[in-house]
């Protein structure tokens, strides 16, 4: 396991934001962790990468206690989260070869990862004077730099349009194609079936249920009803199993209702997920 969280408890104070989280995460797969706001997940990545100490359980990742990471261990691990800094004042690229000298890459490096986030246009740009989807695509490109084994992504699409989110789900999926593991935290239900092997659906601090985006929407199509159209343009809802009874030649189409993940976290915690 490259990734793993044992009985994972925070409190600031009296108050308990993580309450015995347990989960593991194999090479190579993109773990989702789904919650509201405030549901614990930047607190977990947080704990995760041994930048802040839990109240009780262990974090660990290749095998080793987070809070123990030497810096070579970190070299191996990429954080994006809305706190990575960056120089505002220099420009896009600049930015990046400070990173870039420092890991010892290449500017042909640096370029390649700039286009593949598609902002190689803009690296002249002062980073201050960058779009809020363009600065998100200059942390991800600089914690590319050193070819991280672990990424730690916390909401890496928020605000996002669906073409730039796009552009960041490819590059996701040819990072674990290369086997890079991918830790997620997003509110968006969509990504999160696109890209995840394997779910985590925190809600109050509590891990209230895990499984592969396709393992819990079969869990939870439970009435296994679906939507039947018929040429006329009626439609009738019925069970799955009925639909041998159907006369078939008047039918236009056949949906199955199954749940999205929101209606699963709905379901399971009477609220939705992006509050
Ligand atoms: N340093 C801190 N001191 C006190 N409370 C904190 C601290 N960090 C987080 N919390 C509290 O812990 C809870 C979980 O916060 P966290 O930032 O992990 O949530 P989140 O799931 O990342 O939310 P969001 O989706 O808004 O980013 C919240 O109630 C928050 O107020
Ligand atoms: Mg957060």
């Amino acid at each position: 396991m490259i990734i793993k969280a044992s009985g994972l408890t925070k409190r600031f104070g009296n108050q308990t934001a993580l309450d015995k989280i347990s989960f593991e995460i194999g090479q190579g797969q993109i773990f989702g962790f789904l919650g509201p706001s405030g549901s614990g997940k930047t607190t977990t990545i947080n704990i995760l990468t041994g930048q802040l100490l839990a109240t009780e359980g262990s974090a660990e990742i290749f095998g080793k206690a987070s809070q123990e990471l030497t810096s070579e261990d970190l070299s191996k691990i990429g954080i994006v989260s809305d706190t990575s800094g960056f120089y505002e004042k220099m420009t896009l690229y600049k930015n990046m070869l400070v990173y870039a000298k420092f890991y010892g890459v290449s500017r042909e490096r640096v370029d390649e990862l700039l286009r593949s986030v598609g902002i190689y246009e803009s690296k002249n740009k002062p980073a201050k004077n960058l779009s809020t989807g363009m600065k998100q695509r200059m942390l991800l490109a600089r914690a590319l730099i050193n070819q991280p084994q672990v990424l730690f992504l916390d909401e890496p699409t928020s605000g996002l349009d669906p073409s730039t989110s796009r552009i960041i789900h490819d590059l996701l999926l040819e990072l674990k194609a290369k086997g890079t593991t991918i830790f997620l935290t997003t509110h968006d239900m969509h990504e999160a079936t696109l890209l995840c092997d394997h779910l985590a659906l925190l809600h109050q601090g509590k891990l209230v249920e895990t499984g592969s985006p396709t393992g819990l929407i079969k869990k939870y199509y439970t009435d296994k009803k679906v939507v039947v159209t018929y040429q006329d343009g009626s439609t009738k809802e019925i069970i799955y199993n009925a639909l041998r009874t159907l006369e078939t030649p008047a039918i236009e189409t056949i949906h199955s209702c199954e749940p999205t993940l929101e209606d699963i976290f709905i379901t399971l915690t009477g609220g939705k997920l992006n509050v």
